[in-house]
């Protein structure tokens, strides 16, 4: 039976998730998709890199071409990171009618809307569960769990290394620079921790969230932003004494045909649910006008956590194929609306 073949771009903390999951699941998803699945080939920056990892040296490279231009190739994962880059490579995937899944939510906040178009127009699917929430399947149960509903709100702590700094620096009483540190050494944090620290990537999150939850055009720049950097060691300790728990938060509310998304370190009541929402977790408030309260909960970052969702959008563009139906649930109505203002 012929495997089918992905290019991975980037075989980082996420990209190094996604090699494992795919071997060491290969019969769960072999089940699903009916057919063998390889990484063929995977693109980094540095080839001499010791790597932990069953990807031998030839199967690296430095060239993208190597993976977008491969008619062996139908699905290209992207877990490299950045924006103008990153956005010309997913083009060129998907104008070479490559399928693309992406744990990008700096690329799909921004360039979301765009790509989703092309992806449409090529017959092609673009999944990105894994850039909200990491392992978190909150994209899909908002868009397929909760179709029916109207979503009113959303409310959740979307960003792990926050969060994690937070309850370290809470509970253990240890300080920002040093819980920071750890956070990048367990991979959690962005190769830039500024957005992270200065909540630019929940942020995006909250923008890709509101976007698919309320159906309305939302942009990043009508975001009100706060971070953490400037959060004590004092304002923390005061607020426990208090019975608060400082969380990083991100609201969106729905005001009739108006949207106001926010980010901002918040001081929770201790009894509030998402006060008990600690380290690298997450979790996602949604409130629906006929389902009442949901909460997705669980980890927001890492690797195979992360890994988890993207190579679960694999397996779903992958399902597709197998029916001939990809590209059809590529762009979804809200973004249809929002190209179509955007051109008008
Ligand atoms: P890492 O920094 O750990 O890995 C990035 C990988 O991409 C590395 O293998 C690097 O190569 C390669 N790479 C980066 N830039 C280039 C380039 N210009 N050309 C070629 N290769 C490149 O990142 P993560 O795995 O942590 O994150 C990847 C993506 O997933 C990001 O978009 C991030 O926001 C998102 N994400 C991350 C999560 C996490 O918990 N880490 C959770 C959810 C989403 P080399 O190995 O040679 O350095
Ligand atoms: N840096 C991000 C976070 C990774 O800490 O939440 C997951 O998107």
């Amino acid at each position: 039976m012929e495997a089918i073949s992905i290019g991975l771009l980037g075989l980082g903390t996420v990209g190094t998730g996604v090699v494992k999951i795919i071997e060491n699941h290969q019969d769960k998803i072999m089940h699903q998709v009916g057919c063998p699945v390889k990484v063929k080939k995977v693109l980094v920056k540095n080839v001499n890199k010791e790597r932990d990892i069953s990807i031998t040296k030839e199967m690296l490279t430095t060239n993208a071409e190597d993976i977008l231009n491969d008619p062996d190739i139908d699905v290209v994962i992207e877990v490299m990171g950045g924006v103008e880059e990153t956005k010309d490579y997913l083009t060129k995937a998907l104008q070479n009618k490559k399928h693309v899944v992406t744990a990008n939510k700096d690329l799909m906040a921004i360039h979301g809307a765009k790509l989703l178009q092309q992806a449409s127009q090529n017959g092609c699917d673009l999944f990105y569960e894994a850039s909200v929430a990491g392992g978190i399947p909150i994209l899909r149960g908002l868009v397929d769990g909760l179709a029916s509903d109207r979503i009113n709100k959303l409310m959740g702590i979307v960003n792990g290394t926050t969060n994690f700094i937070l309850t370290k620096m809470s509970k253990q009483q240890r300080t920002y620079n040093e819980v920071l540190k750890e956070a990048q050494e367990l991979g959690f944090a962005e190769s830039d921790p500024t957005s992270d620290v200065e909540g630019l990537d929940a942020a995006r999150k909250m923008t890709i969230l509101a976007t698919l939850g309320f159906s309305m055009n939302i942009s990043l720049e009508d975001v009100k932003v706060q971070g953490i950097s400037k959060v004590t060691e004092e304002d923390i300790r005061y607020g426990s004494q208090l019975g608060y728990t400082m969380k990083l938060i991100g609201v969106a509310q729905r005001d009739n045909e108006k949207v106001e998304v926010s980010v901002q370190p918040t001081f929770l009541i201790d009894s509030h649910p998402l006060a008990a929402v600690n380290d690298e977790f997450n979790a996602v408030y949604v409130f629906g006008e006929a389902v009442g309260e949901t909460m997705f909960y669980g980890p927001g970052a890492g690797s195979m956590p992360t890994a988890t969702a993207v190579v679960s959008d694999l397996v779903n563009v992958l399902k597709n194929m197998r029916l001939g139906v990809n590209g059809k649930s590529a762009v979804a109505p809200q973004y249809k609306k929002k190209l179509k203002e955007a051109n008008e």
